[in-house]
């Protein structure tokens, strides 16, 4: 998560992203979003936990939902009515369970970006469903080349996409989560091996299947400190 601007070194060489990423990117959510909302729901990132606790199957989505208010306080995102944020965006938002949520935290307008059209009609359909569509809106764009005006936002919030974009600015206050997400994934397991994982991942296709697959490295990764998970936060410069 980011209040953006605070710019990366000047001189620093902007990494170009390989041919093709964007459209690998949306075809994989494009595939994979539907049997991971069926699944674990509207929100596609790691639980948090307690470092050390085990994850009950019924404690993911609180977890997920805990995720995003460590994130908050993290970033120390006022709640005080003059101060909380009215504009967000959402950066590689999914199907919107993060925009709903800080939508409805803080009674704010959210707009979302992702570049899965797949995810964008299926998160703006759970939002009309909800009727919430006056404040929350999801739309395909991409963040490295985004289509909004400068300081349109309050916030800018971004769960679980920066690892996509090789271009991120520079991190001005990180913290390592890994300990507290590493239980999510035994949970996934547990959950994927129930009747409704099972069911969903016939309906799947095989990009889907390999990544699921991916799980045991993520838990192995977890485990031997391979893989880290970190949050950053940066804030606008005031203005003079
Ligand atoms: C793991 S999902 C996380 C979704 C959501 N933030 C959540 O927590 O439920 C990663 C998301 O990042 C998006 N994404 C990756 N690269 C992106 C880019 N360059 N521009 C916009 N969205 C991007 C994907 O389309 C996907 O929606």
């Amino acid at each position: 998560m980011a209040a953006s601007s605070t710019a990366a070194e000047a001189s620093a060489p902007v990494p170009v992203p390989p041919a093709g990423l964007k459209e690998d990117i949306a075809g994989l959510y494009d595939e994979s979003s539907g049997v991971w909302e069926r699944i674990c729901g509207d929100h596609l990132h790691h639980g948090f936990y307690e470092p050390g606790d085990a994850a009950s199957v019924p404690d993911v989505r609180r977890a997920q939902i805990r995720t995003i208010d460590e994130a908050l306080a993290f970033a120390a995102v006022p709640d005080d009515p003059e101060k909380k944020p009215k504009t967000i965006v959402d950066v590689g938002c999914g199907i919107g369970g993060s925009s709903r949520y800080l939508a409805r935290k803080y009674g704010a307008q959210c707009t979302g970006i992702t570049l899965s059209r797949v995810q964008a009609e299926r998160g703006n359909a759970l939002t009309a469903a909800q009727c919430f569509s006056d404040k929350v809106s999801l739309q395909v764009a991409d963040a490295l080349d985004q289509p909004f005006p400068d300081g349109m936002f309050d916030l800018v919030w971004s769960m679980e996409s920066g690892e996509h974009m090789p271009d991120k600015t520079k991190d001005i206050r990180t913290a390592d989560w890994s300990e507290n997400v590493a239980p999510f994934w035994p949970a996934m397991i547990k959950l994927s091996l129930s009747w409704k994982g099972l069911t969903s991942a016939l309906t799947c296709g095989w990009k889907t299947i390999r990544g699921a697959m991916g799980i045991l490295l993520l838990i192995q990764g977890y485990r031997k400190g391979l893989i880290k998970f970190t949050i950053i936060t940066c804030r606008k410069p005031r203005a003079a």
